[in-house]
């Protein structure tokens, strides 16, 4: 089968497309026929071994942590899933990916697909949804009627997590530039603002107060440190990049997540989509064998959007 594969960490160079096996399942596992992966952030960071901390892997490594597709092969153990249904997962970040025709996944990682749309669009929920809906739920806690701040809200975590917060009741000021200003009014932002200038913006000035303050734009601690200063007292900081401090005189917690797999709360994200309550977006469709393009228009902060990679026999 044809897949992307690296043997060491760097730039986008390492990114090969290559015939190789087709996985078989183990126990508890399956093999889908991968009908689209997403280029996700956190492929660029694994491939160039920023992460090597946290997810090691084994070369030759395939990327690709997000999957759509159908169900091929069916591995001992596994109950519920049949050859041909149609699913969607994040996979394990520390193992093969989908960025290939066929991947293995662990059953209990996948749900199944919205019934609208396209299968191969949905590849762009798991990891930036699950993401938004964590970072949200189960970190801040957020509830009707408070306040937010998403900063980054123009990226993929960005648009499902003002579509979700609105959903829950929540007011929404989302930071974004012109090109993504008009997605974000229409999934309900109440209001949106310019990049945050850290010195100057009359935000900071004015001193604005949030409930929830989401960063999900890499910052430096003296950045964090002023969207902490956003929070209002006894409200929540949670970075999908950058940490931030706790403040304890006004019980202001600050924490970092790290998106884990979550079957269950995609099944619900799942539900929203076929409700028409959360939007896929998906700003472009590239074959698998641009991968490397991909990661290198990502790396110049070219790519329009959020991308998917889909293999030349489904293309
Ligand atoms: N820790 C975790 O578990 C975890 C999980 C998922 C993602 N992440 C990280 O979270 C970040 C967001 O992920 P993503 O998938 O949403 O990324 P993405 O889709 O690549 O987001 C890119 C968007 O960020 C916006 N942006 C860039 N610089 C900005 C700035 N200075 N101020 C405001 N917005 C800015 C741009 O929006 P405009 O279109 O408005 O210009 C751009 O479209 C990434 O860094 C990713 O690595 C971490």
């Amino acid at each position: 089968m044809k897949a992307v594969v690296y043997r060491r960490y760097g730039g986008s160079e390492v990114l090969k497309y290559e015939d190789i096996e087709r996985p078989v399942p183990g126990q508890g596992q399956v093999v889908v026929k991968v009908a689209a992966t997403s280029f996700n952030p956190v492929d660029a960071g694994i491939r160039g071994g920023y992460l090597s901390e946290v997810y090691a892997v084994r070369f030759p490594h395939v990327p690709g942590v997000d999957v759509a597709g159908t169900i091929f092969q069916v591995g001992d153990g596994v109950q519920g899933w049949e050859v041909g249904d149609a699913v969607v997962g994040m996979l394990p970040l520390d193992a093969n990916g989908a960025a290939a025709e066929y991947v293995v996944a662990p059953a209990d990682a996948l749900t199944t697909a919205p019934t609208s749309g396209e299968l191969a669009d949905s590849a762009a929920l798991p990891t930036a949804g699950l993401t938004a809906w964590q970072a949200l739920f189960e970190v801040a806690s957020l509830r009707a009627g408070q306040t937010i701040l998403i900063n980054g809200a123009g990226g993929a975590v960005g648009g499902y997590a003002v579509q979700l917060a609105k959903e829950a009741g929540a007011v929404v000021t989302a930071t974004a530039s012109a090109r993504s200003a008009d997605r974000l009014r229409n999934y309900g932002a109440d209001r949106i603002i310019d990049y945050i200038d850290y010195g100057a913006t009359p935000l900071v000035s004015a001193g604005a107060v949030f409930d929830v303050v989401l960063n999900l734009v890499s910052t430096s601690a003296e950045e964090a440190a002023v969207l902490v200063g956003l929070v209002g007292d006894g409200g929540f900081y949670v970075g999908t990049m950058a940490a931030g401090q706790d403040d304890p005189k006004r019980r202001v917690r600050a924490q970092r997540i790290f998106v884990r797999s979550d079957a269950v709360q995609l099944a619900g994200l799942v539900n929203r989509v076929d409700d028409g309550q959360l939007s896929i977006d998906v700003a472009d469709r590239r074959p698998l064998s641009e991968a490397a393009a991909v990661h290198d228009d990502s790396d110049a902060n070219r790519l329009p959007g959020k991308t998917i990679l889909v293999p030349r026999s489904v293309e």
